[in-house]
């Protein structure tokens, strides 16, 4: 590398290293590593390009609500990798399975913290996340194996890779430059998490066979029941405008049809072609729930 481009990635670096949420850390000498860990992969946020200042109070409130919801689930998804690593030990996981189960909690931390960001762009104050730990089932009396299966499904197969389909279709009518790479940021991550189950999942059912299978099956109708709660769950207050939509916001019933697709087009097909029977979750999510909202 020559010294020009040397001193550039130096400001690049730089810049890639400022704290995105400054109020969210401990004041210790642990911050100078943490922005090392955290800007690792990220590509730098637009923060001066947010067209926030552009909105009526109600639009922004509206959007410093939802981002604070997004803010918590973020947080929330720290400890459920942390639970599902020590599931994935307990069943003696390959090395890969792990690092990558461990990084996702990392990248979930920088998530929150995108997320905090956002409230303050758009509610002009600084929060920190509601504290809340993850319950994920654990069944004792099960196989390791069977245990990791059920949670793999559960956070990485439907959570996950349900959070690559809606943040997709986020992602397409968000006009906001700011909202829209952090959007894509966390998009691009979570795309990862998703894969590490699909992945983890295909090597446990080679390994565990049958009974492998039949715990995945069990596990088809809880995990998408799972993701279909909070979907179903009441909104915050206040109209879905236009410019709103712009800031990278859908209603419910948009995202009860992404859902609806999600399953029948995404999550069916890859059990099914694992060799998981998936009993009624195409009809149970079918025209009539998504049009139900
Ligand atoms: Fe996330
Ligand atoms: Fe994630």
């Amino acid at each position: 590398m020559s010294i020009e481009a040397t001193s550039a990635a130096a400001e690049i670096s730089d810049d890639v290293l400022a704290p995105v949420s400054e109020w969210w850390l401990s004041g210790t000498p642990l911050e100078a590593e943490h922005q090392r860990l955290m800007r690792r992969r990220s590509v730098p946020i637009p923060w001066e390009a947010s067209t926030a200042s552009q909105l009526t109070a109600d639009e922004r409130r509206r959007l410093a609500e939802t981002w604070t919801r997004r803010a918590s689930a973020e947080y929330l998804a720290v400890s459920t990798f942390s639970v599902l690593a020590i599931d994935l030990v307990s069943a003696a996981a390959p090395a890969d399975v792990l690092s990558l189960c461990l990084r996702a909690g990392i990248d979930e931390v920088r998530h929150a913290e995108l997320c905090l960001r956002m409230v303050e762009i758009y509610g002009e104050r600084r929060i920190a996340p509601p504290p809340g730990m993850s319950s994920l089932p654990d069944d004792k009396t099960r196989p390791r194996l069977h245990q990791a299966i059920a949670n793999t499904m559960l956070v990485s197969c439907v959570a996950e890779t349900y959070a690559t389909t809606v943040l997709t279709a986020t992602r397409d009518i968000t006009i906001d430059p700011a909202a829209h790479a952090v959007l894509t940021s966390i998009y691009s991550d979570e795309v990862m998490h998703a894969r590490l189950g699909w992945s983890y999942l295909r090597y446990a059912i080679e390994l565990g066979g049958q009974g492998a299978i039949d715990a995945a099956a069990a596990m088809v109708p809880v995990a998408l029941r799972g993701v279909a709660n909070v979907i179903e769950r009441e909104r915050p207050i206040g109209e879905i405008t236009q410019r709103v939509r712009d800031h990278g916001l859908m209603t419910a019933a948009e995202e009860r049809v992404v859902f609806s697709e999600f399953v029948r087009e995404v999550a069916v097909p890859g059990f099914e072609a694992l060799g998981i029977p998936c009993g009624s979750a195409v009809e149970d999510y079918g025209p009539a729930w998504a049009e139900a909202a």
